[in-house]
């Protein structure tokens, strides 16, 4: 028998003759899925197990069907595996292997089973896996962020809304903002792979099976925490790997405004970090050129990984209950947003271990812009009990006296801000060092260095 009939047989009595070279370019599927080859032989180990346990099968047949499966995974680990399109998705090819390697007893695998929860189990192990790498990899991206907040805990950079200069902040409080983002992104994560982490195999084709089957004993061996309840909702629904691809655009939108400001940081006008040569790239006409490739392409990733996530958003919706084939147009979506955010999450995790922050700089650009009239402002409030609205109109002439004589406001001499307020003391200007600004910031979430070294110590307490 030829694979095509072989398949035409196994699939549906009701055919004799083969399908059409144009339906079988958009039906064929092995070419993406046979990356679930692992999880495919993984499920139908669980399930042989259990049809046996139960009776089901006789334990001859299951330990056939089992050596068989061995011996096809020791094939695809050794990549001597022949994958054929002939045979549609990975499903048929294993299970046409089989019947190469042991013959009739082959046919029992599929007992009390459907393609409809095969596939589907196949698909939870495999995002699973991803969200743990994900899990993974956000950890050790914290872990970065965590080390550069504390060797640059008072660091003085600029704080911008605007991107205008607004107040000094340090350079350990801004990676923390990062460390929060992240450590969001984590807690996703973690709490999709809880809800993911039930069983729909045993489901079979929609309605479940005559067959005494055993679904917490296939759970069990896959590691779910039980099986799913409803077994139409088991084959229909992919919310699990939607789960797994928003968790990753909201990550990579994280991931794309940190890099963003790397790109930015590392520009001439700005030079605020060095980049080190591993993550730097030339220009092949401007000698001079140090581009931070890496960071614009986890920048552009995210239009990607937020595409898939659209993606397979739009082909469930209106889907009906139970299976259709549209569900086939989940796998590349996922595989290839898990790929794009793994691959950005390294990148980045990368960058920001080869990064240095220019002290000098950021200090300077701290101190430009007028950046400590709040303080100044505060003082008045604080110190002799002037209204704030009153405060903000008297610091904004000693802005502007600032600005006429081309002075910074520590920069000021006390004779000039008398000028314009009389009440103002050597402890006013003080206040207008960015240094002693950022230290004041003493509030609960603010950027002086004792508040951020406390959220240190309590992300790495967290994440150990
Ligand atoms: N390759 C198919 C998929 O990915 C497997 C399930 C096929 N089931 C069916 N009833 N045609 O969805």
């Amino acid at each position: 028998m030829t694979e095509a009939n072989s398949k035409r047989r196994s699939l549906s009595g009701r055919f004799d003759g083969a399908s059409s070279e144009t339906l079988d370019a958009i039906n064929v599927s092995v070419g993406f899925d046979k990356r679930l080859w692992r999880q495919d032989i993984e499920g139908s180990l669980a399930h042989v197990d259990m049809l046996a346990q139960e009776g089901i099968i006789s334990s001859r047949d299951a330990s056939q069907i089992k050596q068989g499966l061995q011996q096809i995974q020791e094939e695809m680990k050794r990549g001597q595996f022949e994958f054929k399109a002939s045979l549609e998705d990975i499903h048929m090819n294993v299970e046409f292997r089989l019947h190469e390697l042991i013959g009739a007893a082959a046919g029992r695998l599929h007992t009390a089973r459907s393609r409809n929860d095969q596939v589907v189990t196949d698909f939870r192990l495999w995002t699973r896996e991803r969200c743990d790498l994900a899990i993974d990899a956000i950890q050790a991206l914290i872990l970065t962020l965590l080390d550069q907040a504390e060797s640059g805990i008072d660091i003085v950079m600029p704080g911008l809304t605007h991107l205008q200069t607004a107040q000094p902040i340090t350079w350990g409080h801004h990676m923390m903002a990062y460390v929060e983002m992240l450590g969001r992104d984590w807690g996703r994560f973690r709490d999709a792979r809880q809800r993911m982490n039930e069983c729909p195999l045993g489901a079979a084709a929609l309605a479940g099976t005559s067959f005494p089957i055993n679904r917490d004993h296939t759970a069990q061996s896959l590691s779910f925490d039980r099986p799913m309840a409803n077994s139409i909702d088991a084959v229909s629904d992919r919310d699990f790997a939607l789960e797994y691809l928003s968790a990753a655009a909201i990550t990579s939108m994280h991931l794309s405004r940190l890099a963003d400001e790397i790109v930015l940081w590392c520009s001439d006008p700005y030079q605020f970090i060095r980049l080190n040569d591993a993550f730097t790239t030339g220009s092949s006409i401007m000698p001079q050129k140090r581009n931070p490739d890496g960071a614009e392409l986890v920048r552009a990733k995210t239009g990607r990984i937020t595409g898939s996530f659209i993606a397979l958003l739009t082909i469930l919706k209106g889907l009906p209950l139970a299976y259709s084939k549209d569900l086939q147009e989940d796998k590349e979506q996922t595989f290839d947003g898990a790929d794009n955010l793994e691959l950005s999450l390294a990148v980045i995790n990368g960058m920001l271990q080869n990064l240095t922050p220019i002290k000098e700089n950021l200090r300077q650009a701290a101190a430009n812009g007028f950046s400590t009239a709040t303080d100044l402002a505060d003082w008045l409030v604080r110190e002799v009990n002037m209204p704030f609205r009153e405060a903000h109109i008297v610091v904004s002439d000693v802005v502007k006296l600032a600005d006429k004589k081309r002075l910074a406001l520590s920069e000021l001499p006390l004779a000039d801000l008398r000028k314009i307020y009389g009440g103002f003391t050597e402890e006013a200007q003080g206040v207008l060092s960015p240094e002693n600004s950022v230290k004041s910031r003493i509030s609960y979430g603010g950027t002086a260095p004792a508040r951020v070294r406390e959220q240190i110590a309590i992300w790495r307490e967290t994440l150990t």
